[in-house]
């Protein structure tokens, strides 16, 4: 009996049409139930249920055993057709044999869930304390410059302030002085952006300068007022290694009683002197730029070692600044017989090729890992 149950091995299919991966495992069906073939298919069934280790086999092993079609199905059908003496000696034995396998193989698929969970959960664990390869980010060289320079003039008691980069004409022009048709309008090659208003005080272009935070922060609160303004400015220039069509400024504008051309000069060299870590002298020409009266050309020091290593300075242009002209405060609700003020506006985008010796200005807006890791 025992080897003839050996041999009835069963594949099993899946509604997928998927053959479950398990071990062989014997249909138990036999043609006469009594109850000493029940005590050798206990016997058989124990070897096997306790080999099992995954749950597919006990699917199987379960089905073959207890479920409808399984060979006690067909042993509690033999039953009834018992004689009354028979019955009384196998059904008691058919009904704790079915307890006792319905309740072995419902605990021990829980065992095997919980086992298959738990493996489930160590392998998705994830150590999110353990230290994966990553590489440092860092601040661009003009952040890294911009962000000294703003410490450095907070630290003189000023505000940083901000504007829009798609400006009205007005603030970018008419508000600082330069009217319509006026040729400075054409020394900034303007990006003019297409405006279906057609009331000319309301055309935008691409700001070419930050002056416009000067009128914005004026008109905002009035004077005395005292803020850097650094930020990107838009001009319609052919691209080659000095010059892009887009670079940073930082505008300056301190407007209040009885300021003058002295408080300008060493503001700039106080915030030079700490951008390049060391006494630094500039000097002032007179210049033109309609938004100031008198508008002036800042030059500073610079101090290089040419090609035979000899030491060698010359003055470079820095900036254009000068005193704040009457119509500028005036267009920004100011009286300019109450107040008086000056106002610079450098490139940032050259003050940082400056102190890092940058050759192309094109560098900085590259994204080339190699060029940017050097800072
Ligand atoms: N906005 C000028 C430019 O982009 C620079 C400038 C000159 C700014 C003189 C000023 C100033 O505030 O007073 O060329």
């Amino acid at each position: 009996m025992t080897s003839d149950l050996k041999s009835q091995y069963c594949t099993r299919f899946s509604s997928e049409k998927q053959i479950f991966v398990c071990d062989p495992i014997p249909l138990f069906m036999s043609e006469k139930v009594t109850p000493e073939h029940l005590q050798q298919v206990h016997k058989q069934a124990l070897e096997t249920f306790n080999k099992i280790e995954t749950l597919e086999s006990l699917q199987v092993f379960t089905g073959n055993l207890v479920g409808k079609k399984s060979a006690m199905g067909d042993w509690f059908k033999q039953l009834k057709a018992l004689d009354v003496e028979a019955k009384k000696e196998l059904g008691p034995k058919l009904q704790e044999f079915k307890t006792y396998w319905e309740q072995a193989c419902l605990d021990k698929q829980n065992q095997l869930e919980t086992q298959a969970l738990n493996q489930k959960l160590a392998s998705d664990f994830i150590d999110v304390t353990q230290a994966y390869p990553s590489q440092k980010g860092a601040l661009h060289p003009l952040s890294q410059v911009q962000r000294h320079i703003e410490s450095i003039f907070t630290g003189m008691g000023f505000e940083i302030a901000d504007g829009p980069e798609v400006e009205t004409e007005w603030h970018n022009f008419d508000a600082l002085n330069v009217p319509a048709n006026h040729p400075a309008r054409d020394m900034q090659d303007t990006f003019f952006v297409n405006s279906k208003n057609d009331r000319s005080d309301l055309n935008s272009v691409l700001r070419t300068q930050t002056s416009n935070i000067q009128i914005r922060k004026m008109l905002e609160n009035g004077a005395p007022v005292r803020i850097i303004a650094p930020g990107r400015v838009y001009r319609n220039e052919d691209v080659d290694a000095t010059h892009d069509a887009m670079f940073y400024q930082v505008e300056g504008l301190v407007v209040d009683k009885d300021i003058s051309v002295s408080h300008l000069k060493g503001t700039l060299e106080t915030m030079l002197s700490a951008v390049f870590a060391k006494p630094m002298k500039i000097r002032i020409r007179p210049g033109y730029f309609p938004f100031v009266e008198p508008g002036l050309e800042v030059d500073i020091w610079w101090e290089y070692i040419d090609k035979n290593g000899e030491e060698k300075g010359r003055w470079l242009e820095f900036c254009g600044a000068g005193m704040v002209h009457p119509n500028v405060l005036r267009n920004s609700g100011v009286d300019p017989e109450e107040f008086t003020g000056f106002a610079f506006g450098f490139g940032l985008t050259r003050l940082v090729m400056m102190k890092y010796g940058i050759e192309d200005i094109r560098l900085l807006s590259s994204n080339k890992r190699e060029f940017l890791q050097q800072f």
